[in-house]
């Protein structure tokens, strides 16, 4: 059977960032910046997505249509031997990623219903940081909300590549920069919001520290959907004629950009009304709320704004369940309706506790964290990392003749391509490991 391929370059593009804009930019990177300090974090991220950001991203996009094959296939196609652990691991921790992501999913869908009944249109901080951790904390109905998201993103999966992931993020994204751009414009005008956009942009490099390096990068790999095999699998999709270099520039300026405008709808609002910057996964549902009770038709705004991240996090979702679906049918031969409900089940079954450690299991602890932070830490600030480690040494020393071919077919100059195969050889897996290790 004929691999499917996307319907245009634009549409790959689209749906490249459609799997990298989502919660990371606009849920984890407001509060991971605000607990690193603001502005040396944004600097230090900002660095890492446009050096190891965009080589990786343009290997992982090679390798996939060099192989013609999803994140397993492509590495046991082109080398073989233990390599594809790579794309096994991606699998792997597609699944543990999609399992707590599912579950911040629901929490975008809790807070659609929230907006309508109007109970977060305050400006109050105890109040609104009160609601939070009682609904997250409650046995049964963030749980019934992972459920929901679980589920619409098996719908959409089910659907198939082209039908389903590139007509959502088509018109998606294009409205939720237009809305975070009016948000700004409404939270700088707010009093005090200059403060926080001080704190954001300004850059105090006495706060840089070996976890805040790891935090960058577990970030940068995080939102820019790296290191999991993703953008191999998307790779394969791509028509030959398709400019590889142009695709990953645009996918990591749109994504590092996502972030940016989330920092500054955040960051300065969180200021203005005296919230705490170190508040945690919470962050951007706590602040965001009282913006919108500061606007006039505050309600609509709220549940125009969370429907919004619902659609960006179901763009990525969708992209994780893929992986771990196609993965599924290649290796099992299962069709793609038995591979995804299969998969799907299990994510859920695996987010449940995640849901629940943030509440009657919080006493539960694995190495000091809960079993959401376990999660959270093993894949971003482990998994995700070693995976582009890996994924830098397949390109630079195993795979190169293939990958450079790939990217000769529409551009690159033979002096570009040579500093992209030194920097894979050495110079991206020194930077990784050595990060790894500071953390370890
Ligand atoms: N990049 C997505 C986000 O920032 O929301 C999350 C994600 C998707 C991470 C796919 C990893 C991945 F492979």
């Amino acid at each position: 059977m004929a691999r499917s391929q996307w319907g245009s370059r634009l549409g790959f593009i689209l749906a490249a960032a459609g799997s990298a804009i989502g919660l990371g930019a606009i849920w984890k990177f407001p509060y991971v910046a605000a607990t690193n300090g603001g502005g040396a974090f944004l600097f230090i991220y900002l660095g890492i997505c446009l050096t190891l950001g965009l080589v990786l991203m343009l290997g992982e996009m090679a390798v996939g249509r060099a192989a013609h094959a999803g994140a397993v296939g492509a590495f046991r196609k082109l080398a073989g031997g233990g390599w594809p652990v790579i794309g096994y691991m991606g699998v792997l921790v597609c699944f543990l990623i999609l399992s707590f992501y599912s579950v911040v999913g629901g929490w975008t869908i809790a807070y659609i219903g929230k907006s309508f009944d109007g109970s977060i249109m305050t400006a109050d901080a105890k109040a609104l940081g009160g609601i939070f951790s009682s609904f997250i904390s409650h046995p049964l109905e963030p749980v019934v909300y992972h459920g929901v998201f679980a589920a619409l993103t098996l719908g959409v999966v089910i659907g198939g590549v082209q039908q389903g992931i590139e007509k959502l993020s088509k018109w998606m994204m294009p409205a939720l920069f237009l809305l975070m751009l009016a948000l700004i414009v409404r939270v700088l005008t707010l009093p005090g919001a200059m403060e926080g956009l001080l704190y954001f942009v300004t850059p105090d490099f006495s706060k840089v520290s070996g976890a805040m390096l790891v935090d960058a990068l577990g970030l940068a790999f995080f939102s820019l959907s790296l290191g999991l095999g993703i953008m191999v699998t998307y790779g394969s999709y791509v028509g030959k004629e398709s400019n590889l270099v142009s695709a990953s520039l645009w996918v990591i300026l749109l994504t590092v950009a996502t972030c940016f405008l989330a920092g500054l709808m955040v960051l300065p609002a969180v200021f203005a009304f005296g919230f705490d910057p170190a508040a945690g996964p919470g962050l951007t549902f706590i602040t965001m709320p009282a913006v919108f009770s500061h606007l006039p038709m505050g309600q609509l705004f709220s549940a125009l704004f969370f429907c919004l991240l619902l659609l960006a996090a179901l763009t990525s979702s969708i992209s994780l369940l893929e992986v771990v679906t196609s993965f599924a049918i290649d290796e099992f031969g299962l069709s793609r309706r038995a591979a995804a409900i299969g998969m799907a089940a299990g994510i859920f079954l695996l987010g449940v506790p995640a849901s629940l450690s943030l509440g009657i299991w919080s006493d539960a602890l694995l190495f000091g964290m809960n079993f959401f932070d376990l999660l959270d830490y093993l894949t971003s600030k482990l998994l995700m990392p070693l995976g582009e480690l890996l994924l830098a040494l397949f390109v630079g020393w195993k795979a190169w003749p293939l990958v450079a071919a790939e990217l000769a077919r529409n551009e690159p100059t033979h002096s570009l391509l040579l500093a992209m195969r030194r920097f894979c050889q050495f110079l991206a897996p020194a930077l990784i490991g050595w990060i790894l290790v500071v953390n370890i």
